[in-house]
């Protein structure tokens, strides 16, 4: 393939000069061809700038909404109040299949969508006519060329959701993770219309009895173009996760190349017609930035000699334990790239979700901390080498942070629960080590490093002038095997030591719930020796029909959980947990925080019992005399990432005893499935991708 392929003279925009009379028309038939919804020397503005208006729209929307909401925030009113919990609704309502083990987008999502669709399919299907009544009209029917235009316009979009750092993250604040819903989106609407502009031509020309010659003459279109779509099908249909399931590696390497080779050859296809290698510009310009920057970071700041510790924990979790010079958050993860495994474990890395907080000694450094239950592939072997090279070193690439909760909804609220499933559990430390530093007055007695999320803290401190938020914490951790939940307790124990005051402990609580057949095996015999059982049944920790066996830690080594952790065997009855404490919040007047990582069906009980509480007050129902609990849920369910978090400031009770204080009123922006609460004047924060940014 060569320029050669490329019409010459080869320019960026193509020629728009057009006359009737070259193409012989009658005058009403130049009238006819020339008229806005087929004419096709402007349909490349009618049909692409349009798509291009209408998604912008959309991210704009919520860009918008941000602000405006920031300039409700101080007055509060009911309407106000019921239009949030309208929205959160929307934003946390889900469906869940269980014979497919699948979570559907929250219902505003799928609303989004529906939007979407009869945006296409209007701008696609209403214009007439398909087709041109002869071959007089030119060789483009004007369903395909319409298509073409659409299909292009989208291409942009999908490259600008396709990154981990990219500028609709930098915008709304959105992690990439939570954006791979609208890259699939976008894509299969990108698809659908490559192939509506595909169909055409060949229907259009085999009527007409002149394919074998178009195809003969435009080699280039032909040939490009069905290239082209072979590519775009393998990218639309192998991302399906039965296929990134098989092996992940093998769909990455595979999904890059086939994107490359797409381009390149759709790149040709379009062979500079009208404007179509503008879209081609932007999406280099919306791409490579976005592409580089996680490369240049890690190669440039975080250093290419970094070393990371491995060993292996009594549950079998790997630890891996890694100098770093960058600050995070709780729930933020990091890719990492280990060199030493291999050609392919070197091109490709994985996710992991850092349990650990960053140093606030100035001159310590920080550690990262990640906890991996090992799989099939580069987890399993990573286990058999710490296994067998117990605290060995191994070189390692870190590009992060990514994600992670919302952190001004954290610091806004007053209570924090904190729900996790299985190896979810490494997730929850760094909310508790988080929650007893501000409990402690370390955060503020300390000089050291400070992270973003005591900005913020700090910043809501300094406007509401209140003790220290949160002021409760309550983590509930289901788990399937007894070994897991040992090394909880243990961790947590080594944890609260190291910061814990009577007082912090006094207001955390930890449920850890023994699943599965686990629970039923437990000897309780063992149980009564290690981990005294005082009995407690709580009707919100039995699962269906079966009670609850609860107990207090009160062996000598786990002496600082005796107070706080509880053990119960069974399920945890989410929703009727989530009840319970946004009726406890609502009657003291105070706000909730909702956060969960775990299996599918955790998330979908979390998610929708929160939509639930927002249901209720929607519909005007009063909990704890005039109280609205409010709920914000940001639900980054992906194919890829299985965590959802929940953050849920409550209204302010007027007639609480914590007045004065102005009324918490949250405001908030929502993209697909993100909102970010806030309640005070603008905080400039740093952005989890690395992006400083500014946000009311
Ligand atoms: C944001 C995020 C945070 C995570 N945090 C943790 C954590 O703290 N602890 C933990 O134990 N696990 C975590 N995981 C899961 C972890 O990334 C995968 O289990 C790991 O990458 C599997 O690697 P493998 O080669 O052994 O997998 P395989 O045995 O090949 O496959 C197991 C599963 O992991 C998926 N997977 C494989 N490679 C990747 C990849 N590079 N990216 C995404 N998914 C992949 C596969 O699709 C498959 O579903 C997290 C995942 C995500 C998306
Ligand atoms: N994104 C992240 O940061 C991150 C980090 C770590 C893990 N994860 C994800 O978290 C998930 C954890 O999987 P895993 O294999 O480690 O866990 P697991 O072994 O499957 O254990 C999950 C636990 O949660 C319980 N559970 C499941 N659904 C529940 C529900 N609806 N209500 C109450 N309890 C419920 C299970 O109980 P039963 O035994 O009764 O089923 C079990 O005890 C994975 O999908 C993993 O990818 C994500």
């Amino acid at each position: 393939m060569s320029a050669a392929w490329l019409t010459p003279p080869i320019t960026l925009t193509g020629s728009r000069d057009f006359t009737c009379d070259s193409l012989g028309f009658t005058e009403e038939q130049c009238a006819y061809y020339q008229e806005r919804w087929h004419f096709w020397f402007i349909a490349d503005h009618v049909f692409a700038l349009s798509t291009i208006a209408f998604l912008m729209s959309v991210l704009g929307i919520f860009i918008i909404g941000n602000f405006v909401a920031g300039y409700w925030a101080w007055r509060a009113s009911s309407p106000w109040k019921r239009a949030i919990a309208l929205t959160r609704y929307l934003s946390y309502r889900g469906f869940h299949v269980q014979a497919l083990q699948w979570n559907s987008a929250p219902l505003g999502l799928l609303l989004v969508a529906a939007a979407g669709t009869v945006f296409f399919f209007c701008m696609d299907l209403i214009p007439q006519p398909y087709y041109w009544p002869s071959l007089d009209f030119g060789s483009s029917p004007p369903l395909g060329t319409r298509s073409g235009w659409m299909a292009l316009a989208c291409m942009p979009f999908v490259f600008a959701t396709a990154t981990k750092t990219n500028w609709i993250t930098l915008l709304t604040g959105v992690s990439h993770e939570k954006l791979q819903v609208f890259h699939r989106w976008i894509s299969y609407a990108f698809f659908l219309l490559a192939l509506m502009h595909t169909f055409p031509f060949i229907v259009y020309h085999i009527r007409f009895g002149d394919m074998v010659m178009q195809f003969e003459m435009g080699l280039l279109f032909y040939w490009t173009g069905i290239v082209a779509i072979i590519f775009q099908a393998w990218l639309t249909f192998a991302s399906h996760s039965v296929i990134r399931n098989l092996g992940y590696e093998f769909f990455k390497a595979t999904h890059l190349f086939a994107a490359a080779i797409f381009v390149l050859i759709f790149f040709w296809h379009c062979d500079y017609t009208l404007s179509s290698w503008h879209y081609f510009i932007a999406t280099a310009a919306v791409y490579v930035p976005c592409y580089a920057f996680p490369w240049l970071r890690t190669c440039v700041e975080y250093g290419t000699r970094v070393k990371a510790q491995v060993t292996v924990e009594e549950n079998g979790f790997t630890r891996v334990s890694i100098p770093a010079n960058f600050t995070w958050v709780p729930g933020q993860h990091c890719f990492l790239r280990f060199t030493s495994f291999g050609f392919f474990q070197a091109v490709s890395s994985h996710p992991f979700t850092i349990c650990s907080l960053p140093s606030r000694e100035v001159h310590e450094k920080s550690e990262l901390v990640f906890y991996i239950r090992h799989h099939r592939g580069f987890t399993a072997r990573l286990n058999q080498f710490a296994l067998s090279h117990p605290g060995a070193l191994l070189p390692v690439l870190v590009d992060g942070p990514y994600g992670g909760i919302n952190i001004q909804a954290y610091a806004h609220s007053d209570n924090l629960l904190v729900i996790a499933g299985g190896s979810g559990a490494g997730w929850t430390l760094p909310f508790i080590e988080q929650f007893v530093l501000r409990q402690s007055k370390a955060v503020d007695e300390e000089p050291g490093q400070k992270t973003d999320l005591d900005a913020v803290e700090r910043e809501t401190e300094n406007q509401e002038r209140r003790p220290s938020r949160p002021f409760t914490l309550r983590v509930v951790l289901a788990t399937r095997d007894t070994t897991s939940r040992t090394w909880y307790l243990q961790t947590v124990d080594e944890l609260l030591s190291r910061y814990a005051t009577s007082e912090s402990l006094s207001n955390i609580s930890i449920h850890l719930h023994l699943t599965g057949k686990a629970a039923q095996e437990v000897d309780l015999a063992d149980k009564t020796q290690d981990l005294p059982v005082e009995s407690d049944e709580s009707p919100s920790s039995s699962p269906d029909g079966i009670t609850a066996q609860e107990s207090t830690t009160q062996t000598p080594k786990l002496a600082t959980l005796a107070t706080l952790a509880k053990q119960l065997d069974g399920r945890p009855k989410l929703p009727l947990i989530i009840q319970e404490e946004a009726a406890r919040v609502a009657n003291a007047g105070e706000s909730l925080a909702v956060f969960v990582c775990g299996p599918a069906t955790m998330q979908n009980d979390v998610r929708n019992a929160v939509a639930g509480t927002n249901l209720k007050v929607l519909k005007g129902s009063k909990s704890g005399g005039d109280n609205i609990i409010e709920f914000l849920l940001q639900n980054p369910v992906s194919k890829i990432d299985d965590r959802i978090t929940l953050a849920s400031p409550a209204d302010t009770d007027p007639l609480s005893s914590r007045t004065p204080e102005p009324p918490k009123i949250p405001v908030f922006i929502y993209l697909g499935c993100y909102r970010s609460d806030y309640k005070g004047s603008p905080i400039t924060v740093s952005h989890p991708n690395g992006f400083p940014s500014a946000r009311p």
